[in-house]
């Protein structure tokens, strides 16, 4: 006992005197650790001699699993209380160093458990919550479905005083209200000093808003997608703000305290893929915006993608470092993509701190779409993924695997920024690169830590014609977001025509009203959805058929016949990156099929849908493979020193804390996501046995 007081003390010791300021990496009140999102925690009781030895301290099991969980919350620990989400997305209060429930909120809400549908990505997610104080007050700020819900921190009722009945509805204050807006808040929405600010996700328009925390007003709102009059009008189509959606921030937020800035990831335009409909740069979309925290006003942006055509919304929250350049400490913003590159940015202007190129990229093979001549190029981190298929990367498991794969890769068309063909376009990206849990930054090194996939996917636009290609047309931009035509039209066709058209006019749940579209439009969805698929593609064209009517038919990806990425390993990894030199360091494949490890395969990584945590015991705690572990790789190495099996695969990010002298790790482990293993609900604390 004395002698993990004295450790502590020592180590309370050596934070203060470290350089930087290292009391905010003690803790993990604020989602990610800190307000600047640095996964990054000075405990160091874990450390690389003694991580062979975790056990697990305590597991709580939230007791509603979803058909397909997604559960992705960072929890949070205050003051020995653990905050986090469940699948269904309850928030609820454990005793950290037990698990034991202190108590749970339940809002009957509007939570679909439809396994078909996409609900995760769009309804049901949760990625964290906020805590603030103010002596006695003490709240839970957190997003489900379209409701922000203030909870107090002790008794976990809701904070009536907070907006209607404690909870603000984000469809009232939109910019651009409309009838049927489908709105969500997956990432955690961050604190800066009274304000709640948060992005959002659905059929809306891009829009950041900071509300009130302790009444729940609205105080400001920014509009990624310019109204008339403000600034970037220019790269939009005329009349963008009413008709375009996207270029959401559902990436995340984080927060420079000291300077009073709030940095923004934000999506591309959507619909994804038909970039007809919204011609032009496009800026504010896929760009990192920096605004001033207490007014909502611009500072800065910088924009990773033109005319993003491809699905590669920035996926996860900047992340703000301190490097070094010319022997000085710089204050610069890290933001990874889709796309494998990690750009840095000066924290205060916005300028990239590597040299960037501009190169000249493919136009598409769509007459109508004009593809953005040139993208951008940082010469500096390489990337961390790769960023275009190609025939030497095709597999190589067996030769009628690769024969399988060549065949698809020559009848379709692949290519650094290739655009979506008819012909089917291979190209890795829309699931990742790096995904929406992001990096793991820690100061004493300015090394990076990314995780990121190698998922190629054959995305095609077909082109449609005959009786029913405008309901083609309207099912491709507006409700491919949440259902695949494969899936749907079976569902859709048990039903009899007059209840289908009721259906799709009242919704139900998530699913939206589509009244506003009109009686026509209704009509030819549902001859879409009954048309048999091989007659519609013979039938004659309708005459009012025009050339940019094209059909997207679902994210599909590029497997071999076992599943597996038709293309070679690594398919998941964990890269370290030199935020100062710009090299990157080591990457470690994370995650293996067993099956194939078994026939001597040298582990190959798995698509990564969970992210790293750093700490000063040196080490970087990982999950989100497929194979369901959680592991613990050398932070200087990348040596794998420690994994386990967890009850479910952990598609989130680990929190560290320290109670009473003993250090914790705990991940939310919920399977089910987009690597699409078994579905659960559970909590798992690790710590070191008793009688260390
Ligand atoms: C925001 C996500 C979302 C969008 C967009 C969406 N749906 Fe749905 N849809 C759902 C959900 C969730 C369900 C399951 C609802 C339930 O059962 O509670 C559903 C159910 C359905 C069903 C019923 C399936 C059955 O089992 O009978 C049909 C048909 C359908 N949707 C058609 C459409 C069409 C057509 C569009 C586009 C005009 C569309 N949906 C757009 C989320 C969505």
């Amino acid at each position: 006992m004395f002698q993990k007081r004295l450790s502590l003390l020592l180590f309370l010791l050596t934070a203060a005197l470290h350089a930087n300021d290292d009391s905010i990496y003690h803790t993990w009140r604020t989602v990610s650790g800190d307000p600047g999102i640095t996964r990054y925690s000075t405990l160091d009781q874990i450390n690389r001699s003694n991580v062979a030895q975790l056990e697990v301290a305590w597991t709580y099991n939230s007791g509603d699993a979803l058909e397909r969980s997604d559960m992705e919350c960072n929890p949070i620990i205050v003051d020995g209380i653990l905050y986090g989400t469940t699948p269904n997305l309850d928030l609820f209060a454990l005793n950290a160093t037990t698990g034991e429930e202190v108590w749970r909120f339940s809002d009957t809400g509007e939570i679909t458990n439809d396994p078909d549908t996409n609900r995760g990505q769009y309804y049901g997610l949760n990625r964290g919550v906020a805590y603030w104080s103010d002596s006695d007050d003490q709240r839970i700020l957190y997003s489900r479905g379209k409701y922000i819900f203030a909870v107090d921190a002790e008794t976990g009722r809701l904070i009536e005083s907070f907006g209607e009945s404690g909870r603000v509805d984000m469809r009232n204050g939109l910019s651009k209200p409309a009838p049927f807006v489908g709105i969500a808040n997956p990432a955690a929405g961050v604190i800066y000093e009274d304000l709640f600010i948060v992005g959002s996700r659905g059929n809306t328009a891009g829009q950041v808003r900071a509300y009130n925390v302790r009444t729940g007003k609205q105080e400001w709102l920014f509009n990624l997608i310019p109204h008339p009059g403000e600034r970037f009008e220019d790269t939009w189509p005329e009349g963008s703000w009413q008709k375009v959606y996207g270029a959401n921030v559902w990436g995340g937020l984080s927060v420079d305290v000291k300077n009073g800035l709030v940095f923004c990831a934000t999506a591309g335009p959507k619909p994804d893929f038909f970039g007809w409909q919204y011609p032009g740069k496009n800026d504010l979309a896929n760009s990192v915006v920096a605004l001033n925290a207490r007014n909502g006003e611009y500072v800065w942006r910088f924009q990773e993608i033109k005319h993003d055509i491809w699905d590669l919304d920035l996926p996860a929250p900047p992340t703000l470092v301190t490097v070094e350049r010319d022997g000085k400490q710089v204050d610069a913003v890290a933001q990874v993509s889709k796309t494998g590159n990690t750009f840095l940015l000066d924290r205060l202007t916005g300028e990239s701190l590597f040299p960037l190129i501009e190169r000249e990229a493919p136009a598409s093979d769509i007459p109508i779409e004009q593809a953005w001549p040139t993208q951008t190029v940082p010469l500096l981190p390489p990337p961390f993924t790769r960023q275009e298929v190609t025939y030497d990367q095709l597999t190589t498991f067996s030769p009628e695997k690769r024969a399988a794969a060549a065949k698809q890769f020559i009848e379709s068309r692949s290519g650094w920024f290739m655009p979506v063909s008819p012909r089917g376009s291979i190209m890795y990206g829309v699931m990742g690169g790096a995904e929406w849990p992001g990096p793991a930054f820690d100061p004493t090194s300015d090394i990076l830590y990314v995780a990121g996939s190698n998922l190629p996917f054959n995305i095609r636009l077909d082109p449609v014609k005959g009786k029913a290609a405008k309901g083609a047309v309207i099912f491709g931009s507006v409700c491919t977001q949440c259902h695949a035509i494969e899936r749907l039209a079976g569902r859709a066709r048990k039903r009899n025509p007059d209840n289908l058209r009721e259906f799709l006019n009242t919704g139900r749940g998530v699913m939206p009203s589509y009244e506003h579209l009109g009686e026509e439009a209704i009509g030819h969805l549902m001859d879409f959805l009954y048309a048999d698929q091989e007659a519609m593609e013979n039938e004659p064209a309708d005459p009012d058929f025009v050339s940019q009517d094209y059909t997207f038919r679902g994210f599909k990806r590029f497997v071999d016949s076992d599943g597996y990425p038709a293309v070679k390993p690594p398919w998941g990894t964990l890269s370290a990156i030199d935020l100062n030199s710009g090299e990157i360091l080591w990457q470690t494949p994370i995650g293996e099929y067993d099956e194939l490890t078994k026939q001597g395969i040298p582990p190959t990584g798995t698509p990564l849908y969970g992210g790293p945590t750093v700490t000063a015991g040196g080490l970087v705690f990982i999950g989100g493979s497929a194979d369901e572990r959680f592991h613990a790789v050398d932070k200087t190495t990348g040596e794998i020193l420690w994994r386990t099996k967890l009850p479910f695969a952990a598609y989130s990010n680990p929190s560290v804390y320290e109670i009473g002298g003993k250090q914790y790790i705990v991940i939310a482990a919920g399977g089910g996501g987009k690597n699409n293993t078994p579905s659960g609900d559970a909590y798992v604390a690790f710590a070191l046995p008793e009688h260390q």
